[in-house]
């Protein structure tokens, strides 16, 4: 079976965007793959962040996770932070990573301009420890969106150059790209959704009238006029293909068509079908969150599989760079 790894950052307020682009998917790929899913706190650091939170936001990651499909019986879910290995290993990396590949991703140029005290080097060598995520595993298939294909492609030219300058020990990942949602903001659909958009998600675990009030407020257009749906509809659209039976769908696809739809009541069938899709989540969330401690059992469990695995990698990858004395 073929390895697959992604990483997703506790950075809280886990919404449905994140749920149909990337979990949902995972849950899928579950079955088919042997999978690790990592959350990855070291990735949160890289910007300004509040520590005391910190732990509380990996939980409800985890929370969020699980409740959407994730067993950890068929998956390994882990915390980062939890296999130091990655951070020893993004280290070694670092000596053979140009500091002008870095310079020039374009996550990094966009983040450090909103870091108005300052950039860290942790936000420049974030592609780095991504690469170290992958590898240390030697994983195969990496799903990821758009937005991440650039760091991807850094991780392949940090394992040839690896390869080529010491041993070979790293297999180059592939993207797994899959036809995942691109769910856009609410309350502006030319801009993906998010956490940092006030107004632009539904959360993952807003009650029901909370869901209900931000999809009737959503930004639609003045009517349908035929031909091409404005960014708003064909969100919306993409949210009730996400959440509601085939027919319901076309049924509204249809109206479209014969310019009859109403989007009041669009908007009415998408609420339902969303809250009816995601109120068992949010309450499986909310239970897992009650008992902690089973939670950190399953991470401490998920935990220890994937360092066994990430210290075969390292310990190649110490030997191969010639470093042969004994961990102590
Ligand atoms: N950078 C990824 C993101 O923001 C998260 C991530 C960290 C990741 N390590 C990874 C994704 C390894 C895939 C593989 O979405």
């Amino acid at each position: 079976m073929q390895r697959v790894f992604s990483g997703i950052q506790p950075t809280g307020n886990i919404h449905i965007g994140n749920y149909l682009g990337a979990i949902r998917n995972w849950v899928d790929l579950q079955d088919k793959y042997e999978s690790l899913f990592c959350i990855v706190d070291y990735h949160a650091i890289t910007v300004e962040y509040e520590p005391e939170m910190l732990h509380q936001r990996v939980l409800e990651l985890a929370a969020t996770l699980i409740a959407a499909g994730l067993d950890p019986d068929k998956t390994t879910l882990f915390v980062q932070s939890s296999v130091p290995e990655h951070a020893e290993l993004t280290w070694l990396f670092t000596c053979i990573t140009s500091v002008g590949a870095l310079e020039r991703m374009t996550q990094f140029k966009e983040k450090a301009e909103r870091q108005k005290g300052g950039v860290f080097a942790g936000l420049m060598n974030y592609p780095v420890l991504m690469a170290s995520d992958i590898l240390i595993y030697k994983a195969e298939l990496v799903p990821v969106g758009d937005d991440q294909i650039q760091h991807l492609e850094l991780t392949r030219e940090i394992a040839r150059r690896f390869n080529s300058m010491f041993r070979e020990v790293f297999p180059e990942p592939q993207p797994l790209l899959t036809k995942a949602a691109r769910i856009m903001a609410l309350n502006d659909p030319t801009s993906k959704m998010s956490k940092s958009l006030e107004g632009s998600y539904i959360a993952l675990d807003d009650d029901d009238n909370a869901i209900r009030k931000k999809i009737r407020r959503a930004m639609t257009d003045p009517g349908p006029q035929g031909g091409e749906m404005g960014p708003g509809v064909k969100n919306l659209f993409a949210l009730l293909e996400a959440f509601a039976e085939l027919e319901l769908v076309q049924k509204f696809r249809d109206d479209y068509a014969n310019q009859s739809l109403r989007y009041a009541d669009l908007k009415q069938a998408l609420a339902e079908a969303a809250v009816t899709h995601l109120a068992p989540i949010r309450e499986r969330i909310f239970e897992l969150l009650a008992k902690p401690d089973q939670l950190k059992e399953i991470l401490h469990a998920g935990a220890k599989h994937a360092r066994q695995l990430a210290q075969e990698t390292m310990a190649e990858a110490r030997d191969a760079m010639g470093f042969k004395m004994p961990v102590a």
